[in-house]
């Protein structure tokens, strides 16, 4: 298995608006390897269960139906740091707070329609992916 990863989720937002591929290229071009990929569509039990800590939160319904309103991209990525350095790829969670230059400076439209989906933690990245992905369909070469 690869050591050093993150997992991250293309938001249905950037997919409807066909941003996966300029996001994908972003990604490759900032020194990540793609380790597993997939398009799905999120039901709104799982989308729940993704996003189970912010159940509390006052965000939380609008969130989950909003995350099970369409396709996503899921994605396991090989870098060092890699949680970090994904984290300053994709900017602050409000766009409007994001630094030039990253993905949801770019790509998102709103706090919560913000293109794309970073782990915060080593720990919920090996959570996240184990959630999305089988050993099987990981490459790890
Ligand atoms: P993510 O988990 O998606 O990578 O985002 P994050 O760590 O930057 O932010 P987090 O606090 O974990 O929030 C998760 C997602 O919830 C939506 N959100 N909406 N309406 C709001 O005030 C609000 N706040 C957060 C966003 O889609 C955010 O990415
Ligand atoms: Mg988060």
């Amino acid at each position: 298995m690869i050591k050093d990863f993150t997992f991250a989720l293309i938001k249905p937002n950037a997919v409807k608006h066909k941003k996966t591929g300029p996001i994908l290229a972003m990604i490759n071009e900032a020194g990540f390897r793609i380790a597993a990929m997939k398009m799905i569509r999120l039901t709104e039990d799982q989308a729940r269960s993704f996003y189970a800590v912010h159940r509390e939160r006052p965000f939380f319904d609008e969130l989950i139906s909003f995350m099970a309103s369409g396709p996503v991209v899921a994605l396991i990525l090989g870098h060092e740091d890699a949680v970090e350095q994904f984290r300053e790829l994709i900017g602050s969670t409000d766009p409007l707070e994001a630094e030039e230059g990253t993905i949801r400076k770019i790509f998102a439209t709103s706090v919560q329609m913000n293109a794309i989906h970073g782990s915060d933690s080593k720990e919920n990245a090996v959570k996240e992916a184990a959630f999305f992905f089988s050993e099987f369909e990981r490459c790890n070469e």
